[in-house]
């Protein structure tokens, strides 16, 4: 089990995701198209240390799930990625983490999280990668990194907000 005690705040409140507090560093980053996206992501995967959570946001089809691609496959993962939209939560063992990359825009009621035992998930020190991340604000841990996906003049703009240490030390690699 790659587990690790972690003390991290529990849960978000209905907080606004990228309200100006708790703001512990921002950069920037522009994908102009899905191969520098993924790229962007196998960068990211350089960075983590276990027990990230990630918020990705934006739009439908800004890239989220390309990113996690680009994520997974530089934490380790050749195969495909597949969108967990019906599923909600798509898990990948990896050869140094356990990954969960959720995607809750079909979630109908957040306490749905609950049902799907959500701290089973998140309680283990796993990486969890989560798209529409406000549609279970309240059942979902607070994240490290937010990433907001942003339809730029070309490709996407990545705008990365650390909220926590550990998420400042993954924005300054
Ligand atoms: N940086 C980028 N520039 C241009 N197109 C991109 C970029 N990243 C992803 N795409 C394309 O956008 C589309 C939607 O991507 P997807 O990752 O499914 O979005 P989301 O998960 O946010 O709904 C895909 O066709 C993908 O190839
Ligand atoms: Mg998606």
């Amino acid at each position: 089990m790659k587990s690790r005690p972690h003390n991290d705040q529990e849960s978000i409140g209905n907080s606004a995701i990228e309200s100006g507090s708790n703001v512990h560093g921002e950069s920037q980053v522009s994908a102009c198209d899905e191969l520098a996206m993924k790229e962007a992501g196998e960068k990211l995967a350089l960075s983590f240390e276990g027990g990230e959570i990630i918020y990705l946001t934006g739009c439908l089809g800004a890239g989220k799930t390309t990113l996690t691609a680009g994520i997974l496959r530089g934490l380790g993962h050749p195969g495909a990625v597949k969108s967990p939209t019906y599923t909600l939560v798509e898990p990948y063992d990896l050869e140094r983490f356990q990954v969960y990359h959720f995607d809750l825009y079909r979630l109908g009621d957040p306490e749905e999280l609950e049902y799907i035992g959500i701290r089973e998930y998140t309680d283990h020190n796993a990486i969890c990668i989560l798209e529409w991340p406000e549609r279970g604000l309240g059942f979902i841990p607070s994240p490290d990194l937010v990433i907001r996906i942003e339809m730029a003049a070309v490709g996407r703009s990545l705008i990365m907000q650390a909220k926590t240490p550990k998420g400042t030390r993954m924005v300054s690699r």
